[in-house]
């Protein structure tokens, strides 16, 4: 058999891999599995891509691997969890400027004859690279709250101005593939391209950064896929694909879950809207701080109880505690399950990763829709470091930058305990009126300490 043929198995096999890969990522249970099979994949189609090459210096690509493995491992052993999403935007953003660079060295390589494939695909790679590589720095420095992205920049005829420069880019892109013999062209393409990714991102606000990170994970797979046709090579185009379709499905699932609808995001119309209740309005005299002591005797005669994780409790690392609450009130009866938020804490599925973590049994974690109509029976919830999925001024105040977006009703159940250190905002940086609540007591301290000390009274009493 021919050496190109095995190539394009090798191929076919990587892409049926990674499609196996990501139906593992769907179950907790398979998850483990299916990353390994991605991870075959991609060592498949690195090594038959390597084979394959006419024009490869080994040389350069073993420094380019030394370079990477080093920043790569680097960066993996320091984030924390935490700032995971922070990682994934630089990610995507490094996607993106490869795709600008490797379709512009094929650009001035190749000389492609106009309107052919290739030069369409390097300025669809030009286009689509240069907005995720901006764009992606911009939502790391929003979620990394550097100085400079705190707030948005105001300046009059944004939206007009967004409109403007992506005709701009879009007519640059289709001169470039009439004239794809002028670098200069694409130069000017990728100038526009870039101030687009800027000033699309800028405005969108910390809420609905998740959706942004999503679409960004989806433009990165397309300015991959457009580069694979720039090289000819199916596997690149099949992996941006998939990422580009699975970004844009998770995309999809954000919007579900943060009640934003996608064509807010592509135009970039999100965004902190007016101010709301002030803290000292909400809370007023009406905080009621309790102590381990008082909630362990909540517990007593309790039938059931939920707990509802947020970011505070990756924060406090607090998950290997909350799995031994749960044990101890288990042993007493109680029937305890976990009521889990689509965007609780900073990353898709960060909750569930920390409690799998920690050996908590899935069947005990309940998305939103399942856990909802269960709190009117609920006796007590204890939310630890949760703040925003549990703020019902989302079904309130139609002006709140969270309005609209689905919460844990945990304001129906008879007691809510929250844990958290102060009464300092989360994410979207409101007061949550839920703290105010008749029903509602605030176990004030770090997540951790707070459980710990909660279990031992419990065990006490
Ligand atoms: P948040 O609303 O961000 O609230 C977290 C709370 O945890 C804070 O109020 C903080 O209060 C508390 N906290 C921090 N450290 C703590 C510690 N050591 N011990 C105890 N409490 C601690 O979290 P959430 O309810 O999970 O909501 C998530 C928010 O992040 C949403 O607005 C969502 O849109 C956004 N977001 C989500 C994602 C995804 S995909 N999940 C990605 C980016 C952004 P104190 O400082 O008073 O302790």
């Amino acid at each position: 058999m021919a050496m190109s043929t095995l190539i394009l198995l090798a191929y076919l096999l990587a892409a049926v891999l990674f499609i196996l890969g990501l139906k593992g990522l769907t179950h907790p249970r398979t998850a483990v599995r299916g990353n390994l099979l991605g991870a075959t994949g991609m060592l498949l189609a690195v090594v038959a891509t390597l084979v394959h090459q006419e024009v490869v210096s080994y040389q350069l690509i073993l420094v380019g691997i030394v370079i990477g493995a080093a920043a790569g491992t680097l960066l993996a052993l320091k984030i924390q969890m935490t700032a995971m999403p922070q990682m994934v935007a630089l990610l995507n953003g490094f996607g993106g400027g490869a795709s600008v660079l490797v379709a512009g060295a094929e650009l001035v390589r190749r000389s492609p004859p106009a309107w052919s494939n290739q030069a369409v695909a390097v300025t669809a790679s030009g286009l689509i690279g240069a907005v995720t590589f901006w764009g992606s720095l911009v939502a790391f420095g929003k979620l990394q709250e550097l100085g400079f992205f705190r707030r948005p920049l105001e300046y009059p005829f944004r939206q007009p101005g967004n409109a403007l420069l992506a005709l701009a880019a879009v007519a640059l892109a289709a001169w470039g593939a009439a004239a794809p013999q002028s670098p200069a062209l694409y130069l000017a393409l990728v100038l526009v391209a870039s101030i687009l990714g800027l000033t699309l991102v800028n405005p969108i606000g910390g809420a609905d950064m998740p959706v942004v990170i999503a679409l960004l994970n989806s433009y990165s797979g397309l300015a991959a896929a457009a580069t694979g046709f720039v090289l000819g090579n199916t596997v690149l185009i099949i992996s941006g694909a998939l990422v580009g379709a699975s970004g844009l499905i998770l995309t999809s699932i954000m919007c579900r879950a943060m009640n934003r609808s996608l064509a807010h995001v592509l135009f970039g119309v999100l965004g902190p809207a007016e101010e709301g209740a002030t803290a000292d309005e909400t809370y007023g005299g009406r905080i009621k701080a309790t102590t381990a002591e008082e909630v362990a005797m909540l517990y007593d005669g309790a039938r059931r109880a939920v707990i509802v994780p947020g970011y505070g409790m990756a924060v406090a690392q607090a998950q290997h505690a909350v799995r031994e609450l749960a044990e101890t009130l288990q042993s007493r009866g109680i029937e305890v399950e976990f009521g889990i938020h689509p965007v609780a804490g900073r990353m898709p599925g960060h909750m569930n990763v920390l409690l799998a973590e920690a050996e908590v049994s899935y069947e005990q974690l309940k998305e939103m829709d399942q856990i909802n109509p269960t709190f009117p029976q609920t006796d007590v919830v204890l939310v630890i470091g949760a703040n925003d999925v549990v703020n019902p001024v989302a079904r309130t105040d139609p002006s709140s930058p969270i309005a609209g977006m689905p919460i844990l009703d945990v304001d129906k159940a008879r007691t809510v305990v929250v844990i958290k250190r102060s009464l300092s905002p989360g994410f979207a940086g409101i007061p949550n009126p839920l703290f105010a609540a008749d029903n509602c007591l605030m176990y004030f301290g770090d997540g951790k300490k707070a459980v710990l000390d909660l279990v031992a009274a419990l065990k006490e009493q």
